[in-house]
């Protein structure tokens, strides 16, 4: 787990969950359940999380089931706060082309929060250091993001995101 990482992706979900056409306290929810998105990797060992190298097949495989972990943290909790953490934690590697994990959903079965979630994660994931990877300047990451576009991410979102990080990296405004 990395809290600076999940505090980053609370704060991009919650605005960009603000720019589509949600009600404000949706949007809010989004930005507290982004927080515990990957609580579940306190369960995975640190030799996973901190591999300076590929991960093999099972590594990678033990590292996908931090979705179950999660849930299975978050189950004795019942709010509205939580339930939306919970279908973030469950949602947010699903991928929009059918072949994410861990249910293999597609398109909009995937819910909204999740699909939220999996654009934040990923902009901040390749634009931050990480043991394996140093960080993605930030063309390389739109141009990665836009790739993916229909592939990983739902197509209108990513237009919707990727006009809001280049508004803000006009502005100057620290992402
Ligand atoms: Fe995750």
């Amino acid at each position: 787990m990395d809290p600076e990482h999940a505090s980053r992706v609370s704060v991009l979900a919650t605005d960009f969950a603000r720019m589509l056409s949600i009600t404000e306290r949706e949007a809010e929810l989004i930005g507290i359940g982004a927080k515990y998105h990957d609580i579940g990797k306190i369960s995975i060992p640190l030799s996973i999380l901190q591999s300076p190298k590929p991960l093999t097949v099972v590594q990678q495989e033990m590292m996908q089931r931090h979705v179950e972990y999660g849930l299975s943290i978050l189950s004795v909790y019942n709010s509205e706060e939580m339930d939306v953490a919970k279908t973030i934690i469950a949602t947010h590697h699903e991928r929009w082309d059918g072949t994410g994990y861990p249910n293999q959903l597609k398109g909009e079965e995937i819910p909204l929060a999740g699909r939220i979630v999996a654009l934040c994660d990923v902009f901040d994931a390749l634009s931050s250091e990480r043991p394996y990877k140093s960080a993605w300047a930030l063309g390389q990451v739109l141009d990665y993001i836009r790739y993916e576009r229909g592939k990983a991410f739902d197509p209108e979102l990513t237009d919707t995101f990727l006009n809001m990080i280049c508004e803000s990296a006009l502005k100057g405004k620290a992402l």
